[in-house]
Formats: C-alpha cells, structure tokens, sequence
C-alpha cells in the first residue's frame, strides 16, 4: 500500500494543536508522532510552519451541473475545491433541471465519483424549486441526501415549509433556508443603505433576509424539527439566532467569506463581481457576522461558490446575475478577516468538522469528513499555511469561471497540500490531476 509522510506540521483538529507528524498508508492515517521516520519508499511531504487538518467540507458549492457546464462542472468545481484544501462539497441543487428527483441526484453524484473532493448532494425542497410542491424527499433521502434547500430562493410560503419541516423531521434529513423574503427583496441588487442611495442602485433591505429567518425559527418552535441557515449577513439575523440557540431551538446557521471580509462599498465600482445574493452589506454587520462566528452563534464557514461565466457576470450591474467564486480562496479570505480572534482550532472547526456534522458526512455519521487527525482515521487531510503570501489571479483560477472578488488582491494564507482518501490531489498548490 501506498505510503505518504507528512512531515514538520502542527495537526489541528478538534482535540486542539500539536506539533506532529502524519504517516499515511492507502486510505488512512496511521501514525501521528512527533520525528516519524520515513518508511523505506514512502513520499515526503513538506508540512514545515503548516497547519494539518481534517480537510474541509463545504456546505455551499454551486457545481452547475446538470445544465449550467458553461460556469462550471462537477470535475472544474472539484478541482478548485481540493486547491482550496476541501475533502468535500455539498452540491446546490439550482442546476437545470433542479436536483428535485433521483435519476438528477444519481447522475450528479456518479459524475463526483473520479472527481478531487467528495461531491454530496443537496436536494431541493420544493419541485423545480417553485415553492409550490414538495419534492420526492423521501425518494431522495434513500439516495442518502441529508441536506434539502431550495437555494437561489428562499421558500415563500409558509405552510409548503412547515410541511417540509415535518417530513424532515420524519426522515431524519435537514432543511436549509435560503432567507429571503422575495416581496421585500424585490427589484433590489445591491444592500438598502447609504450606499445604494448614493449610486442610485435600488437595494434589498436586511429586513428581507430578517423576516424569512424569524418566520423560519417559528416554525422550528412549532416542529422541533432540524434547520440550517444559508449564508447569513446581517447583525440582526445573528442576534435571532443567538436567542434561537439560548431557548434550544436545533438551528445551525452558515456566513460567508465574502460577508466576513466586504462591505457594500465595494459596489461603488459598479463592478458586478460585487453583486451577490445576499448582497454585501455595511460594516457594522460585517463586524457582526464576524463576532457570530467567533461567539460560535455561527457554526460554519460556507462559501457559495457560484460561479457564471462573463458573458452574463460583465453586464451592467443591474442586469448581472448574483454569485462569486469561493472555493479557492475561502480559508486564506477567513483566516484574514479573522485576524487571530479565533485561533487555529476554531477557525478549522467552522471549515471541517463542525459542517461535516451538518452534512452528515462525519465519522459518527458514517462518513469519513471533518475528523479527528489519529491512527485509523480516513486520510481526508488538509496542510494549510498560514504566512504564505500570495496574489489571486483570476486566470489562473481553475474554476471555469473567473468572477472571483479578489483579483489582484494580496492573500496570506494558502493551502499547500489536500489529500483525499490518501492521494495527495494537490500538492504544493497544483491539483495533480
Ligand atoms: O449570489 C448568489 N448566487 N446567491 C444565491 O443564492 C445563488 C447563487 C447562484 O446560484 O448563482
């Protein structure tokens, strides 16, 4: 069997910090020691000043496909994922057609089979995620879905949810809302505040996303039934899920990179990369989202990877779909944010395990993402580190897309090494293959 060492890193995982090395065979790790020798044929990798962790686990990723191949696939996406040091993905159901029914569930995740990170599959909630009938989530959920969302929209009716909630509730899945309440939100393309005044951009109030998320924590009192948050951005929207978690209401709730790192302002450019759903905001609720996250209101990192290709992303601003990339640059945009307000361990909780736990992809789940770094344990590993600097290129992005927020924008942080199940994908920031 194969045999890799990683060498001269600090291993992170939910146990805490320690200087360690990490031998490798086949599919799992099977030493972690300080001054492991070499076995005789074994590959060396270089983990010096690095930090070695669980790989990531993304529960927003917009694959594309079926239907949007244009943006992305199955085999772009993951290869971007595994650059940015993720073991696997959670794939949105807003493709064409919807994965609204088995035979687009099964064809996704058979095209995830060869692909660099472990491709799960969210279902959506409603058919063609109209928000009129619910999908064959039963049918999906054999299939082993665990997470539904109608992602792209939020569901606006609020009895289609609570009957969704209580069909989760019985097969055990998870429901992910998408909060946005489309009469408030209606005609805006950027955030409602000072800034879309002054460029005369009509904006979508806080109070969109707001109202959807204190609609959904009801029916969660009312059901006791699991929920996830997508994307959360907005002071408000924490403080409910902050007295959500204080009354015991099981909610988990997700930010984005692109939430804890730019302001609205940045639409002053005009420059549709910055238009994104839900839009970027102002910075007292950046520093909100910020400090949910270190609070532990907030459990994940999640980057809604969305691409879209620039024929459709360079129009005028109001014409321009909502979506930038993510996967790349996640961990190196969090861990600046965060400057030191959450250390190695709670930084890499909210990449690894702790949404491994929400997707179900977790050891106790059966799955083999998000855990521990010990003998026995799948080698799903990342080696991230921390003081390497580096310059996004948008072309030399491996996404098919290139609207990333961050062109030519200095990062420190980068990801060195992703195994997946013991193949080292990418190794000194190269997929390889
Ligand atoms: O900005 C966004 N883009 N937000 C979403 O919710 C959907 C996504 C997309 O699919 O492009």
């Amino acid at each position: 069997m194969a045999e890799l060492l990683i060498r001269g890193g600090t291993v992170v995982d939910e146990g805490g910090e320690r200087r360690a090395d990490v031998l490798v065979s086949g599919r799992d790790v099977v030493a972690v020691a300080e001054g492991i020798e070499a076995p005789a044929g074994a590959r060396v990798l270089d983990a010096g000043g690095c930090l070695v962790a669980p790989g990531l686990v993304d529960l927003h990723t917009h694959l594309r496909q079926p239907g949007g191949e244009v943006a992305e696939t199955v085999e772009s996406g993951c290869r971007a994922a595994a650059l940015g040091g993720y073991g696997a993905v959670v794939a949105m159901p807003n493709t064409e057609p919807a994965i609204d029914d088995p035979s687009v569930a099964r064809d996704v995740l058979e095209l995830g089979r060869g692909a660099l990170a472990q491709v799960a599959v969210a279902g959506a909630i409603t058919i063609g995620r109209r928000g009129e009938r619910l999908s064959p989530m039963g049918e999906l959920a054999a299939l082993g879905v665990r997470l539904f969302t109608d992602d792209g929209s939020g569901v606006q009716d609020a009895s289609v949810m609570r009957q969704a909630l209580e069909y989760a509730g019985d097969l055990g899945v998870v429901l992910a809302e998408h909060c946005e309440d489309a009469s408030l939100a209606a005609g805006g393309h950027m955030h409602e505040g000072a800034w879309s005044s002054r460029l005369g951009l009509p904006g979508q109030p806080a109070l969109a996303e707001e109202a959807m998320l204190a609609r959904d924590l009801s029916l969660v009192r009312l059901t006791r039934t699991p929920m996830h948050f997508l994307h959360l951005s907005t002071a408000g929207s924490v403080d409910l899920v902050r007295r959500a978690k204080a009354e015991g209401l099981p909610v988990t709730a997700e930010v984005t990179p692109h939430h804890l790192l730019l302001t609205d302002a940045e639409v002053a450019s005009y420059d549709p990369v910055f238009k994104v759903n839900p839009p970027l905001r102002g910075q007292a609720d950046v520093e909100a989202v910020r400090g949910g996250l270190v609070e532990g209101v907030i459990d994940a990192v999640a980057t809604d990877h969305a691409p879209h290709p620039p024929e459709t992303k360079e129009r005028p601003f109001e014409e321009a779909p909502p979506g930038m990339l993510g996967l790349e640059t996640a961990l190196a945009v969090a861990f600046g944010a965060l400057s030191g307000r959450l250390g190695a361990v709670g930084l890499l909780g909210a990449f690894s395990w702790r949404p491994a736990r929400i997707a179900g992809l977790d050891p106790a789940s059966g799955g083999r993402q998000g855990g521990p770094v010990a003998p026995g344990a799948p080698a799903n590993l990342v080696v991230f580190d921390p003081a390497a600097e580096w310059e996004v290129d948008p072309a030399a992005l491996s996404s098919r897309s290139r609207n990333t927020p961050y062109g030519g924008r200095r990062l420190r942080g980068r990801v060195r090494h992703t195994l997946r199940e013991g193949e080292p994908v990418v190794v000194d920031a190269r997929a390889q293959r």
